[in-house]
């Protein structure tokens, strides 16, 4: 297994361009089940995780062409609409393939995602929204089994229990096809549902609101081809901000969406950092903070548009060398804290009380050996291994690789001494 090595305390400096975001790209290779002409999405990322999704949807009769950072996806002859387990254990949003699926054929079978090292992460809300859509489903053998009755789904107006992204992506792919109107209540407002939405529309559908928490779809018969640039990554590009503040850089990220980063530009500004924004970029300089180091700076998580819990791993490396005490709280996942332990061992103060954990900011962190456990634990893990003293060595960076790209490279170019050590 591949690690990475890090020798810190090198301040990051220069430009770096954001890349496509996995999370609407994922959506955006499913929503090519939804028609039968060909999806051109530019601006993929190359992750392990597009490759996964790839193979899902490849293995069930969709070509998949990639040049780049283009992919030409095109369901023209699709002969088995099932998402095996073997799949969907590595990669739990090959669920995103359940709706369209359903919508276009009328039936699929997608092995139940299990539990994973963030949370238990039921899909229950996809599935009572797809109910609600006119779909019979039942948990077979480990697999959602899904069926439509009626020949059509019939458009409802759904509430989910709670916000959740890719049940709002799922639901919208199903009713885009379905018959009449369908509102989504308590719709997830992430950039990435608003993204896929406009992808939608430009193969024919018929939604508005995709950003706001009321979502109004109305069903069409049929889909036809697009072509869409996926949106920049803004945790990708947060990523690089908290890095350059943990590092006291000056760095400046290109091809993003400024906007779509606000909840954590504003904790940056609080911890010190002097933060410029233009239509496409964001520019953070740390080299003259105050003292010499960040100020700690609380957060807590939220949908969007609060903070995200994707940057929750990585405003903690930031808050662990900075001045004085911060909480960090989690209320997304229930099992989020998994680097806290291998932050401690680069020299962290951190305690865990329930959803929250206590960092007492310390002068330096010690270089050590550390594991990843998630991709956004893994991205914490890399800037806490940027900013400590000596060598950091991250074993299991296969977690990293399936959301950054390239990240030794961009690291590399903005200064970093980082390595891949290849197993
Ligand atoms: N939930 C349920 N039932 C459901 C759906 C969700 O109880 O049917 C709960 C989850 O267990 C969780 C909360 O609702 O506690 C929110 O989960 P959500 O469904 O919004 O998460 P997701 O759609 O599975 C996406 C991203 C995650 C990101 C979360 C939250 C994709 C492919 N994944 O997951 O990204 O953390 O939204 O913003 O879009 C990552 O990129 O590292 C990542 C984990």
């Amino acid at each position: 297994m591949d690690r990475l090595r890090i020798h810190g305390q090198q301040p990051l400096r220069g430009d770096v361009r954001a890349s496509g975001a996995k999370n609407a790209a994922l959506p955006e290779m499913a929503a090519s089940l939804l028609s039968a002409q060909p999806l051109e999405l530019d601006n993929v990322p190359q992750l392990m995780d597009v490759r996964t999704l790839g193979a899902l949807l490849g293995g069930m009769g969709v070509s998949v062409a990639r040049d780049g950072a283009r992919v030409r996806l095109q369901a023209d002859a699709v002969h088995d609409c099932v998402a095996p387990y073997e799949r969907v254990k590595t990669m739990r949003a090959s669920i995103l393939v359940l709706g369209p699926l359903l919508a276009r054929f009328g039936h699929a079978r997608v092995s139940l995602p299990g539990g994973c090292a963030i949370g238990a992460r039921p899909v229950d809300q996809h599935v009572k929204g797809l109910q609600l859509l006119g779909a019979r489903v039942d948990i077979e053998h480990g697999d959602i089994v899904a069926s439509v009755p009626d020949g059509r789904l019939r458009g409802a107006r759904i509430t989910t229990d709670m916000i959740t992204v890719t049940g709002t992506e799922n639901l919208m792919m199903a009713a885009a096809l379905a018959y009449g109107e369908t509102v989504l209540e308590n719709a997830a407002q992430e950039p990435e549902v608003a993204d896929l939405a406009a992808l939608l529309n430009k193969m024919g559908a018929r939604i508005d609101g995709a950003g706001s928490s009321r979502i109004r779809i109305e069903g069409v018969a049929e889909l036809g081809g697009a072509a869409h640039r996926v949106v920049p990554d803004r945790i990708e590009a947060g990523t690089f901000l908290c890095a350059a503040l943990a590092t006291r850089g000056d760095v400046v990220v290109r091809d993003c969406v400024p906007r779509h980063l606000d909840a954590l530009l504003d904790k940056l500004r609080d911890a010190g950092a002097e933060v410029d924004c233009g239509d496409d970029w964001v520019r953070v300089r740390a080299d003259a903070l105050p003292g010499g180091r960040p100020r700690a700076v609380s957060v807590r998580t939220g949908e969007y548009p609060g903070f995200a819990t994707d940057m929750q791993a990585q405003f903690m490396a930031v808050d662990c060398v900075a001045q004085g005490a911060a909480t960090l709280t989690e209320t997304i996942f229930e099992n989020r804290f998994m680097h806290v332990q291998e932050l401690v061992r680069l020299g962290a103060n951190i305690t865990i009380e329930g959803n929250t954990c206590v960092v007492q900011g310390v002068e330096r962190l010690s270089g050590a050996t550390v594991m990843a456990t998630d991709l956004r634990a893994s991205a914490g893990l890399v800037i806490a291994g940027l900013a400590a003293e000596g060598t950091t060595v991250i074993e299991r960076i296969y977690h990293l690789d399936r959301g950054y790209e390239a990240i030794e490279h961009k690291l590399g170019a903005l200064g970093a001494r980082i390595e891949r050590l290849r197993a």
